[in-house]
């Protein structure tokens, strides 16, 4: 089941070129979001999120099983996470924002991890202080989002290793090193700590039932690139006696250059961080990568692409609702509206959610803290 026959051709580390989805769906054994579960997750829910009607996260692994769990008025909690390389940018919030709604809808717990050390074992040039001050940094951008400081559950790797290490452990003993090559692409010269690593991403899953001595379900909303570790987290977890936790998958957001998933390391151009001044923001957006003709006669005559353009993915995976998305997209293919107003409509809404953020990461500060795990919260909201 775990086994990969060539590199595999996605995974956490590196994301080349453009996505094939349908074949990561046939290579991970991944299933589809049909509108019959979504309709069933609506009801219990009372409502979607645009994040999933619009289907930007489109797989799954088990989600029938969780919501039978809640439908039946089990308890469960929700995990996610961030490995700290960078500042944050609005690719990174597709999956939180979805945990929040989930959050609020079901007032369930949420575990968020913040994988230090993963950050420090991959990246050549990020010292600990570097990814320690990052994963705090990061860490205020979630609190900023507006979660529910009573439900949310903030694990740092190294500052809660004594937590994390025992269970990391009982997973790390039954992976063996031709899994991890497998399934990470990793090889004879990767640093052990790598080869390591994916058992601590696993712990978070199961850690609540380790401590309220029950199994509880989990559900982990994620960017695709994350599966990998849980692919390996569920083919241990069953072995250990613990659920395997229940998955959801997003698409990756393009880059603002065009890349299929934003990413810094290409270019700081490729992404909007959520600290950018409001000017740098807005000289991004202007020299986006859209799906725009060569010229505007040719874009009136022709129409333009909004399946390859950077800017009207914003528009749908955040800034637009959905009469305002149907607008731009039909007036766009028709040739009626040309790059530069959708850019303009873009900028008013990003600079409104960037100043709006930033006021509210200035006040997480003092609330930091208060989101630091305790098992003992933890036991009190589960039990
Ligand atoms: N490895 C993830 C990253 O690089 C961070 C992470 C840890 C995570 N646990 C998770 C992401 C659970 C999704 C779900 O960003």
């Amino acid at each position: 089941m775990l086994m990969a026959v060539r590199k595999p051709l996605f995974t956490p580390w590196g994301v080349e070129g453009e996505i094939d989805y349908d074949r990561i769906i046939k290579e991970f054994g991944l299933e589809i979001i049909s509108d019959e579960l979504l309709s069933k997750l609506s009801k219990l829910a009372k409502g979607l999120h645009p994040l999933l009607e619009r289907k930007v996260f489109f797989t799954h692994r088990d989600l029938p099983w969780l919501l039978s769990k809640i439908a039946s008025g089990e308890k469960f909690f929700l995990y996610t996470g961030r490995g700290p390389s960078e500042k944050t940018h609005l690719g990174h919030l597709i999956p939180w924002i979805v945990t929040k709604w989930f959050q609020e809808k079901f007032k369930a717990p949420l575990i968020f991890q913040f994988t230090d050390d993963e950050k420090f074992l991959f990246k050549q040039d990020l010292s600990l202080d570097k990814v320690k001050s990052l994963a705090l940094d990061n860490a205020l951008d979630v609190i900023a989002l507006g979660f529910d400081e009573k439900l949310t559950f903030f694990l740092f790797d190294t500052m809660h290793a004594d937590l994390l290490y025992p269970q990391a452990l009982r997973i790390a003993k039954k992976v063996t090193f031709n899994t991890v090559k497998a399934v990470f692409g990793l090889n004879q010269s990767s640093n052990i700590g790598q080869i390591f690593f994916t058992s601590m991403q696993a712990v978070p899953a199961f850690l609540p039932s380790v401590i309220l001595g029950k199994n509880i379900p989990c559900l982990i909303p994620m960017g695709l690139d994350q599966d990998p570790h849980f692919r390996i987290a569920r083919d241990v977890l069953p072995r250990l006696g613990f659920y395997k936790p229940a998955c959801m998958h997003s698409r990756m957001l393009k880059g603002l250059t065009g890349s299929a998933k934003m990413s810094a390391s290409k270019s700081p151009n490729d992404v909007l961080f959520l600290d950018d001044s409001l000017q740098v923001a807005e000289r991004k957006i202007k020299n986006a990568f859209t799906g725009g003709r060569e010229t505007a006669a040719v874009q009136r005559s022709k129409g333009g692409r909004p399946e390859i353009c950077s800017i009207f993915n914003y528009f749908q995976y955040f800034f637009a609702s959905d009469e305002e998305l149907s607008i731009i997209e039909s007036e766009c293919r028709k040739g009626l509206r040309l790059c530069g107003d959708c850019k303009k409509q873009l900028i008013e809404k990003v600079l409104k959610f960037l100043e709006q953020h930033q006021k509210a990461k200035e006040r997480a500060r003092e609330k930091l803290e208060r989101f630091f795990f305790s098992s003992e919260c933890l036991r009190k909201v589960l039990s």
